[in-house]
């Protein structure tokens, strides 16, 4: 890295959280005033005598250049002065995302349900399980009603839940509280959200491999300049959003901990789509679920996500639900078709209709997309349970 790259970088961010001119009594822009000129003087140095022996970066790069240099985690650096509650978010973001995972002998992925009630697939999650035990923990969050568990794995693993409403902001407290449970066990490195309608795609070994070989958190993540994309975004959500942030994806995602972490912690965010994303909101019917994560991420950390989701759904028909499997409609045929795409699609809900394909690259390879599937009717479940083994087969 360039010394004066550093340099120039280091002074824009240092203007940035210069403190108001007008603060009687305020030492610290004349303590900040000095503090830049002794860095600029410093840097300028190493630029015009680089050292031999040391290197000025050297010293400079664990102090004082690091530090300015990746202190904005966002694709654009704003102009404007921050506000306080974007100081302290940001500050608590970057070090969550410069963390290192915390080392953890016995990895496991956390399955999180969100479910109204009963899951009709849990004796095909068990099949998925089986032979697996320590390498999973299950949530499940049922909002409706008690669930009666039929698999020994999702006995006892309810978590306290609320009511859930479809479209509201009671649908991301209830992923939040999820993944808040999730947590609190220390081994848990990747989190997977799924419904009642969600079923396995490959085998347990494969989707580990998969979720744990990689650094990257798979969100859902498109621009959509249509009405159920951009237009449902309100001047409400300046300054801390900007329209040209404002992103949207699917629901279901499967993180790492650092993000789980993150999305925890957020408030400033969440909190700007808790009172300006809500359906019937100054007559735009905007759904967080949708709209919050993919947002979120494109800012703050861009090429951390995979910008498709790892579960599968059918959007083809171009209806206002995605296409949902009935038992006639089982087949290895189907589900081989489903494990084999290897291509994201986006399309845009303008009357431009923009069809957006991108290879699904994992660590530079193109690999094949989905590990889940969603919306499969409870019929389905003796059809899949029968296939399984053959459909997972690699
Ligand atoms: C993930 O990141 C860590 C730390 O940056 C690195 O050591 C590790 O090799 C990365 N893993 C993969 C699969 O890229
Ligand atoms: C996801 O999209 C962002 C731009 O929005 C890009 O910077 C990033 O590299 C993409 N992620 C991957 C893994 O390609
Ligand atoms: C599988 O994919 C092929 C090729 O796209 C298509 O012709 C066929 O109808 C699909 N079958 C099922 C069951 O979806
Ligand atoms: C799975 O079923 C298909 C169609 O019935 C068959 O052709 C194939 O050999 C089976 N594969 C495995 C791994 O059992």
């Amino acid at each position: 890295m360039k010394v004066h790259d550093a340099w120039q970088l280091s002074i824009k961010d240092m203007a940035m959280l210069q403190p108001p001119r007008h603060r009687p009594g305020s030492k610290r822009p004349m303590w900040i005033i000095v503090l830049v000129s002794l860095v600029c003087v410093s840097l300028i140095g190493a630029y015009v005598y680089p050292p031999r022996r040391f290197s000025a970066c050297y010293f400079f790069a664990s102090n004082v250049c690091s530090p300015f240099k990746d202190w904005l985690p966002l694709t654009t650096v704003p102009s404007r002065e921050l506000t306080d509650d974007e100081i302290a978010s940001r500050v608590v973001i970057k070090d969550i995302l410069a963390m290192p995972s915390v080392p953890s002998k016995n990895q496991k992925i956390a399955f999180m349900f969100l479910t109204p009630g009963t899951l009709p697939f849990e004796k095909l999650w068990e099949k998925f399980l089986l032979g697996h035990e320590g390498r999973f923990s299950i949530y499940v969050h049922a909002s409706r009603e008690k669930p009666v568990h039929v698999s020994p794995f999702f006995v006892g693993r309810d978590i306290r839940s609320q009511k859930v409403e479809w479209g509201k902001i009671s649908m991301i407290d209830a992923e939040r509280r999820l993944l808040a449970n999730a947590l609190q066990d220390p081994d848990n490195q990747h989190f997977v959200l799924l419904s009642d309608s969600c079923v396995p795609l490959h085998n347990f070994d494969y989707v580990y491999n998969y979720l744990m070989g990689t650094n990257i958190s798979f969100i859902d993540c498109f621009k959509d300049p249509g009405p159920h994309g951009n237009a449902r975004y309100t001047a409400h959500m300046m300054p801390e959003i900007a329209e040209g942030d404002f992103r949207k994806g699917s629901q279901w995602f499967s993180i790492k901990r650092q993000h789980a972490l993150l999305i925890v912690a957020d408030s400033l965010y969440y909190n700007k789509f808790k009172l300006y994303c809500k359906p019937g909101f100054e007559g735009r019917n905007c759904y967080a679920d949708e709209h919050y994560l993919p947002t979120l991420f494109y800012m703050v950390d861009p090429t951390g996500i995979a910008n498709w989701s790892v579960t599968h759904v059918d959007w083809s028909e171009g209806k206002w639900h995605p296409k949902a499997y009935r038992a006639k409609d089982i087949t290895y045929e189907l589900l081989k078709n489903i494990t084999s795409i290897d291509q994201s699609f986006h399309v845009t809900s303008d009357e431009k209709r923009l069809v957006m394909q991108k290879p699904c690259m994992w660590n530079g390879m193109k690999r094949p997309c989905y590990l889940f599937g969603r919306k499969f009717y409870p019929e389905t479940l003796d059809k899949l349970m029968n296939l399984f083994s053959n459909y997972t087969a690699i």
